[in-house]
């Protein structure tokens, strides 16, 4: 058994973003198109995901600072333009979302990189991913920085305003797991699959 006090105990930020990633997961994914002030189209994936408010509603993700301390080109388009558009890829788009996540140039198109498509997407003007079976039009709410050290994380509140998903998912009151196909990140280069779900009952509220 190993316990760790981070004030006493030195783990540098590698070890930490190790024992996070291997034991929190698996994560979903946000794919995340933004568009610079010319028009240039950027996309990529972020794991450091999840719903944070309904009513409003509100996703959250977090594009750390790389190694260098620099700021990712979806942060940097973010500060120019405050729309973005977040995709559920799931399975079926799996090989187009992990070309995404190559370091382009800034202002270099991964949709082009990726072969992808883009369609417009109401309420925003940032395009998204003809193919993808549920996107997200969003607002920047705004963006928490945690500071401007190697890894440093930049929480991006973005609210939502408008939906896409695909009809062969969605019959007005759930999502179809089998037809999305969800995917979660682990550690590394590894993913999980959703079809061996299983079902436990919400104790009663009383
Ligand atoms: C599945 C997946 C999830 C990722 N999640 C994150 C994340 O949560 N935060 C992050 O900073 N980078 C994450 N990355 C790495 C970024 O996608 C990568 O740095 C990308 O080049 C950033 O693109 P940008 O510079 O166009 O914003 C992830 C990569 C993959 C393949």
């Amino acid at each position: 058994m190993s316990d760790y006090l981070l004030e006493e105990d030195t783990l540098s930020p590698g070890k930490i973003y190790r024992l996070f990633s291997g034991s929190i997961c698996p994560r979903p994914i946000a794919w995340v198109s933004t568009r610079d002030a010319r028009g240039n189209a950027n996309l990529a994936p972020f794991s450091f995901f999840n719903v944070v408010s309904v009513n409003p509603p509100v996703l959250g993700f977090s594009p750390l600072l790389d190694g260098e301390g620099q700021a990712k080109d979806t942060i940097r388009n973010l500060d120019e333009v405050p729309e973005c558009v977040v995709h559920i890829s799931g399975e079926g788009l799996v090989e187009e979302m992990n070309a995404t996540s190559a370091g382009l140039e800034h202002g270099d198109d991964e949709f082009v990189h990726a072969g992808l498509e883009k369609v417009a997407m109401p309420g925003v003007s940032v395009p998204r991913v003809a193919g993808a079976p549920v996107a997200f039009g969003c607002r920047l709410r705004e963006i928490i920085r945690f500071g401007d050290q190697p890894l440093a994380g930049n929480l991006v509140l973005a609210e939502v305003v408008s939906i896409h998903v695909d009809d062969a998912l969605w019959d007005g009151r759930h999502v179809s797991a089998e037809g999305l196909r969800p995917i979660g990140r682990m550690a590394g280069n590894d993913y999980s699959r959703t079809d061996d779900l299983f079902v436990v009952e919400r104790p009663s509220s009383g």
